[in-house]
């Protein structure tokens, strides 16, 4: 494939701005470990005019599967934007002049999820399960009291198409999980769900190179195709500004609406599949800690939609195993599962930290979009009481210790605390910065075999 020398050096220089060399360590007070127990309190949903709603869901009832979960967290400090009219104003200015604006970002010092614990993992993937089924509740309520005519039509039905999903809060308000439901696609928890039209129209126009051009049968779901592998970039980049049914801007609505309701409290957002890509991109523009389960990669999205990139991203964690297609980004060609289902999901590089999972490496899966699935991701791979190293770390480790003169003896004091498991037992993977993981030489590059003009 031939490239133009300016259009090379263009998506270079724009990649870089969301380069790992612009990352800072992640600095961590070490203070000690805490608990929280979140119960679902709300469902949210959007209507058909694209206003959210919210639903109470009453204390103890039986909805869903669990309502109560407890999730490990650690101090951290995160990068936000001074205001979110700064954000926008960068943002804007980013979009005009594809120069990286200068955004006087605040590390805040907040209590995140600690993902380095299995507990923690299993709550909040169980939390994005739960965020697949829908109580037919009629009560539902908008936060602005501006007019929503609360009986016509009942906030959402299941007939009703666009982003949902739940709150969980801490049983003393400090803190709040926004659950965002993932794709209801092919691979359905319950009969399918709903949203599969927005969903798809999501996921084409946030996760393929170029508006869902898989093959010439394809409808695609903007104008921007070139011919050959040639993409009108500014074209795709003003589709996502303007396209309607676009959940990224009712996520930021959503999470307004949230903070309007839990003025006080520390926010974090978490999802399955799409759900976890939108997450990602909320939390990249407020500065929330952000979970994402087996989520296409968001790093060609934010940078399409112009987000500012912060100092640092260790607040976005990607956890996947290396069975699922759709974030690894192999998802693709005509007879995959997911062209078949009509979703083209092509990116391959995440934002922030990754956990990965080797599925393929240790436990000898094969790469199939059935292994997608959260409750999947729940019992057969968190759940797995394994040791996660990774090969390459382990020889590393093992070599180090080996080069020593005195042959590893220096180790033994550490070997020795009582109950502990074995040298560099992991039971969940090592989070690494996502370059690191997906790209060569720590830049990932995406749809590379595409021209961008
Ligand atoms: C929204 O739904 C209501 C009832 O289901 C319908 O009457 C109305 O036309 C819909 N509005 C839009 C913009 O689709
Ligand atoms: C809540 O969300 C709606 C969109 O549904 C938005 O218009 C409104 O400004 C939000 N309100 C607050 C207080 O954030
Ligand atoms: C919800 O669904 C159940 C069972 O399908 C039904 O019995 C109940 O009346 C429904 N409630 C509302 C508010 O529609
Ligand atoms: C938490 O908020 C709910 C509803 O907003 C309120 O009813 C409850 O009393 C609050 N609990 C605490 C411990 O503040």
């Amino acid at each position: 494939m031939l490239f133009s020398l300016p259009t090379t050096l263009h998506t270079l220089l724009i990649s870089l701005l969301w380069s790992p060399f612009t990352q800072r360590p992640e600095v961590t007070d070490n203070v000690e470990p805490s608990l929280i127990t979140f119960q679902l309190r709300h469902q949210h949903a959007t209507t058909n005019t694209s206003s959210i709603v919210f639903a109470d869901v009453p204390p103890l009832s039986n909805f869903a599967n669990d309502a109560t979960f407890v999730v490990d967290t650690k101090r951290s400090r995160i990068p936000r934007p001074p205001s979110h009219a700064e954000f926008i104003a960068a943002r804007r200015m980013q979009a005009e002049s594809h120069m990286s604006a200068a955004l006087d970002w605040r590390d805040t010092d907040v209590e995140i999820p600690d993902v380095s614990k299995r507990s923690t993992l299993i709550s909040m993937a169980k939390m994005t399960f739960n965020a697949y089924y829908a109580d037919n509740s009629s009560d539902w309520y908008n936060v602005d009291e501006d007019g929503w005519d609360k009986h016509f039509p009942h906030g959402w039905l299941p007939t009703d198409d666009g982003m949902r999903g739940h709150v969980f809060v801490s049983t003393d308000n400090s803190t709040v999980i926004i659950v965002i439901k993932g794709t209801s696609a092919f691979w359905p928890v319950g009969d399918g769900g709903p949203t599969t039209a927005k969903d798809k129209l999501n996921d084409n126009l946030l996760f393929s190179c170029c508006c869902a051009r898989v093959g010439p049968t394809w409808s695609t779901v903007c104008g921007c195709y070139d011919g050959g592998y040639r993409c009108k970039d500014q074209c795709v980049q003003d589709a996502l500004a303007t396209e309607e049914g676009l959940f990224y801007p009712i996520g930021l609505n959503l999470y307004n609406n949230v903070s309007y309701m839990y003025p006080h409290a520390n926010i974090w957002v978490t999802g399955h599949s799409l759900g976890g890509s939108l997450s990602a991109l909320i939390g990249i523009t407020f500065g929330l800690p952000v979970v994402a389960f087996e989520s296409p990669a968001e790093k060609m999205a934010a940078r399409r939609l112009h987000l500012p990139p912060p100092p640092s991203t260790h607040h976005i964690t990607h956890i996947y195993h290396t069975a699922d297609p759709i974030p690894m980004g192999v998802c693709t060609g005509v007879a995959s599962a997911c062209s078949l289902g009509g979703f083209a999901l092509e990116s391959r590089c995440h934002l922030g930290q990754v956990i990965r999972y080797d599925t393929v490496g240790k436990l000898g899966w094969s790469v199939n979009a059935q292994n997608h699935p959260i409750k999947v991701v729940i019992d057969k791979v968190l759940s797995m009481d394994l040791d996660w190293q990774d090969q390459e770390d382990k020889d590393k480790s093992l070599f180090e210790i080996s080069s020593w003169p005195w042959g590893g003896g220096g180790k033994k004091e550490d070997d020795e605390e009582e109950g502990k498991k074995p040298e560099g037992f992991l039971e969940v993977p090592q989070a690494k910065l996502a370059g690191e993981v997906e790209g060569v030489d720590g830049i990932c590059t995406d749809c590379f075999n595409w021209e961008f003009v």
